[in-house]
């Protein structure tokens, strides 16, 4: 794995996370304590590979900052920036010239995986591919790119997002490609590898295999994910070499303060600073740096932003509340509300139920 380059395309706007990616890169977020990207590194640097070449665009520096070159973790990391997005196509392609060797391993930015990395480049190797795809098997494959293989593993078509998939196993954002692969994408220009360069190799007959298994796999892309992945990575459901404390039922961090009274359970991470007060209960949620969570308040599934106040006896399930908000007490939240940063609800503003 040593002479295999890997390639992370982090350069998108993560639209679907607002209004938490208004003012952070959807991989920088904190996800089980670290950034989620932290995560996705440790697997890479665990299956042996040590070159990673970062496509960034938008919130680029933000990468730099945290990760720099990468000695702290046991990397060699680059970062490659698109002034303007170039798509996930055109950002493999602007990445040709700081490969290597003769393959490369490309992967999206917001996967979380248990996929053996070996034994998808093993897979690779023997059929002599162009290109080896990682598929898994979801429940609605809508959402992602549809791929059936024929009884050899070899591609038969991409699908991508359609309403009609054709079969449920899926790309799993993850890809080995041959370097020539790479440069034969047009440079310069936008392109989409799910749209453009996968159905083009494959009517131009080139090798596409897949290699579908059935180890833990999230697309972390929706706050319902989001929570669902920083959970299962606290509870050790999913893989990383990343989480910065045991595994659990919650995670503390430093300077946080939980009173005795309060339930912290599900997978919860209670961030940097933040405070959960007395009879507070908070289930498999993700508590930003400096939130605050008051006494006698529920919070379940979901998203508090960095320093945003949930007042006491307040109701927040399968919500976002973004950085600095305030949300007064009694108020009641949920079904997928988001509260933008800094808004503020006065005590008993919001409900769900008509009862005061
Ligand atoms: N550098 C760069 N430039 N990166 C980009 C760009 C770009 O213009 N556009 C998207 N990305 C990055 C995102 O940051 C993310 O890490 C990754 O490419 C995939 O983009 P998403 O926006 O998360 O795509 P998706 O989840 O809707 O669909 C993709 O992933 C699914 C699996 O989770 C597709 O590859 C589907 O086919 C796949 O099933
Ligand atoms: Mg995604």
């Amino acid at each position: 794995m040593s002479n295999v380059d890997a390639v992370v395309l982090v350069g998108g706007q993560g639209t679907r996370l607002r209004p938490l990616t208004l003012s952070a890169a959807k991989p920088m977020l904190p996800t089980a304590g670290v950034p989620f990207l932290a995560h996705l590194l440790s697997r890479i640097r665990q299956a042996g590979m040590t070159h990673v070449v970062m496509g960034t665009s938008y919130q680029a520096e933000t990468f730099v900052e945290y990760f720099g070159s990468g000695e702290g973790s046991g990397l060699d990391i680059e970062y490659v920036v698109e002034h303007e997005p170039l798509g996930t196509g055109g950002a493999i392609r602007n990445v040709a010239d700081r490969l290597r060797g003769d393959t490369a391993m490309i992967f999206n930015g917001d996967i979380l995986s248990g996929a053996d990395l070996g034994a998808l480049l093993a897979v690779h190797r023997d059929a002599d591919a162009d290109v080896t795809l990682h598929l898994v098997k979801v429940a609605d494959p809508r959402r992602f790119g549809s791929v059936p293989t024929d009884a050899s593993g070899r591609v038969l078509a991409f699908v991508e997002k359609s309403d009609d998939p054709p079969t449920d196993q899926i790309n799993a954002g993850c890809y080995v490609f041959r370097r020539e692969i790479v440069e034969s994408i047009p440079a310069g220009r936008v392109v989409s590898v799910e749209r453009e360069t996968f159905p083009g190799l494959l009517a131009a007959g080139a090798n596409v295999r897949g290699y579908v298994d059935s180890s833990y796999w999230l697309d972390m892309g929706t706050p319902e994910s989001f929570v669902r992945g920083s959970a299962d990575l606290v509870q050790g459901f999913a893989p990383t070499a990343a989480l910065p404390g045991p595994v659990g039922p919650a995670l503390v961090l430093p300077g946080a303060r939980v009173h005795p009274d309060a339930v912290i359970d599900g997978g919860a991470t209670i961030g940097v600073g933040a405070t959960v007060a007395d009879g507070a209960c908070v289930t498999g949620s993700v508590l930003f740096a400096g939130a605050r969570i008051g006494a006698g308040a529920q919070v379940v599934r979901s998203v508090i932003g960095a320093g945003a106040i949930v007042g006491a006896q307040a109701v927040v399930i399968d919500a976002v509340i973004g950085d600095g908000a305030s949300i007064g007490a009694r108020c009641e939240l949920m079904a997928g509300i988001r509260v933008w940063p800094s808004v503020t609800l006065p005590a008993g503003g919001v409900r769900f139920s008509a009862d005061v």
